[in-house]
């Protein structure tokens, strides 16, 4: 299957996704890699290996519906399967979302439903939580709302400090998300009804 990855920052999810290509775990490849961001250091992951890496500035859109149309148009020059959002930092027009329905996912740094939207690991730790974590989602017109695939948990210890949250946390995306690219492109996972169903069995 081909992947086009959207990242905004460090990109250690697309790394994750990358190795995991290379030693063979993922039935697919990254086609291309676009960023938001010129400074992106996904992007300087995907040259390093080979992988066209396209920035795409907000700026000269006049509107984020001329945004996404641009995004579009320079997606679909690699014909995905599938568009993995990877630390996306850009909310995406309901037609954008549309278009490819059922064909991106997202990773999202807490136990949804709970904290959608930013800062989510600050969030936790003030809420006084036991766990945190982070999830896989199919994405919909809902911001943070689609149906969920996957989430691993961490636990919070008591006086914990975000940053440390957050790394323990990273480390899990970095496990999960590969292996729930891999269930997509080996046909296990599909998106029915607004549910994510893998292997025939509603999630
Ligand atoms: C991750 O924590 C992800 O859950 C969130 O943004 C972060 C991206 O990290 N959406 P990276 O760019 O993959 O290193």
């Amino acid at each position: 299957k081909s992947l086009v990855v959207l990242v905004s920052g460090n990109g250690s999810n697309l790394q994750a996704i990358l190795d995991q290509i290379e030693l063979g775990k993922i039935n697919g490849k990254v086609s291309a890699v676009i960023a938001n961001k010129e400074s992106a250091y996904g992007l300087t992951r995907a040259k390093n290996a080979n992988i066209p890496a396209i920035f795409i500035d907000h700026k000269g859109f006049d509107s984020r519906q001329e945004y996404d149309q641009k995004l579009m148009q320079t997606i679909n020059q690699y014909q995905p399967d599938l568009i993995v959002l990877a630390g996306f930092m850009r909310i995406l027009t309901p037609v954008f979302v549309e278009h490819y329905l059922g064909r991106m996912l997202n990773i999202h740094p807490s136990l949804l439903p709970k904290y959608k939207g930013l800062d989510t690991h600050q969030r936790a730790i003030d809420a006084k939580d036991k766990e945190h974590g982070a999830s896989v989602h199919f994405v919909t017109p809902e911001l943070d709302g689609g149906p969920v695939v996957l989430q691993s948990k961490v636990p919070i210890f008591a006086e914990q400090e975000t940053d440390e949250l957050a790394q323990r946390v990273q480390e899990q995306e970095r496990k999960m998300y590969p292996l729930v690219i891999n269930w997509f492109c080996t046909n296990r996972l599909k998106m029915v009804n607004n549910k994510a169903v893998l292997d025939d069995k509603e999630l």
